[in-house]
């Protein structure tokens, strides 16, 4: 079995990000700017920022985070987009999610400037996914499409199955395995026989949020899994596929921690550079 080293292949492109920061500094005499909006004192959310603006600044980009508190008013915070989307030394935009209840997350993701929407959360960007258009692309299913083709480059014709249907996940991955000619189920809570739909895939992707859903008796020999589940309990963090189980079975697995995880904020860096790129065009 095929451990699928997440931490080493951020680091990878993490390294090849850097050098093409340095190219576009001695090009064009600045470097990609990311900002991201922190609102709140959420734990995870915190430690997720820290960890993006840390590796943002590993890698070259100028880097800024705005916090507000948990109070701030909806109001202030889609003016403080709207100076962002006008502000030249800004290429990249990211509120991290969740967001107060008081604030309508669709506004705050509507009032950032497609162009440098780098979670490619923007109906703009969801569209020209979805119609096979250069767009920014969702961070976490990004990284979860680079490590699929790392073990497999040529996914024509194979079936994959996605579990789970989130606008953050399951769709946006739906999306680029059909750009990669793969056949594509689209599965979730409500997916009758899940187990069967599964036994059925050449690739697994797992984001539904359920500890340990995917199980050994699910997999086939040969499949490829990716799991993104983070899911907090008694026994630690796990994923939303029974590893050592499933490990047994299947041709490659991420591990839960160190697999998408930390392809998912480089993804956000590279993400950060294309806007930048298309921005100087
Ligand atoms: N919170 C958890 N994951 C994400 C993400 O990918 N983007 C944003 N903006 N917030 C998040």
């Amino acid at each position: 079995m095929i451990l699928i080293d997440g931490k080493k292949a951020a680091a990878e492109l993490r390294a090849e990000l850097k050098e093409e920061v340095a190219e576009l500094k001695s090009k064009h005499n600045k470097v990609p700017g990311l900002t991201v909006i922190l609102i709140g004192d959420l734990t995870p959310s915190q430690i997720y920022v820290r960890n993006k603006e840390k590796s943002a600044n590993e890698v070259g980009l100028k880097s800024e985070v705005i916090k507000y508190p948990d109070s701030v008013e909806e109001k202030t915070v889609l003016e403080k987009i709207q100076e962002l989307n006008n502000d030249e030394t800004v290429s990249g935009i990211l509120v991290q999610l969740p967001l107060p209840k008081h604030i309508d997350k669709q506004k705050v993701i509507e009032a950032i400037d497609p162009s440098k929407d780098v979670d490619g959360f923007h109906p703009m960007n969801v569209g020209n996914l979805s119609s096979g258009y250069e767009s920014s692309i969702p961070c976490t299913p990004l990284g979860c499409y680079l490590l699929i083709k790392k073990i497999e480059p040529n996914l024509s014709g194979k079936k994959a199955v996605v579990v789970g249907r989130s606008n953050l996940n399951g769709k946006p991955m739906t999306q680029l395995l059909l750009k990669e000619n793969c056949t594509v189920t689209i599965t979730h809570s409500k997916t009758k026989d899940l187990k069967a739909e599964c036994l059925e895939a050449d690739i697994i992707v797992a984001a539904v949020g359920i500890p340990e859903l995917v199980r050994g008796d699910w997999v086939k020999k040969d499949s490829i899994v990716i799991d993104v589940g983070i899911n907090k309990t008694d026994n630690g963090i796990v994923g939303d596929v029974h590893f050592d189980e499933v490990s047994k079975n299947a041709k490659a697995l991420t591990p839960v921690p160190g697999g998408v995880g930390p392809m998912t904020i480089a993804c956000l860096l590279k993400n950060t550079i294309d806007c930048f790129k298309r921005s100087q065009i």
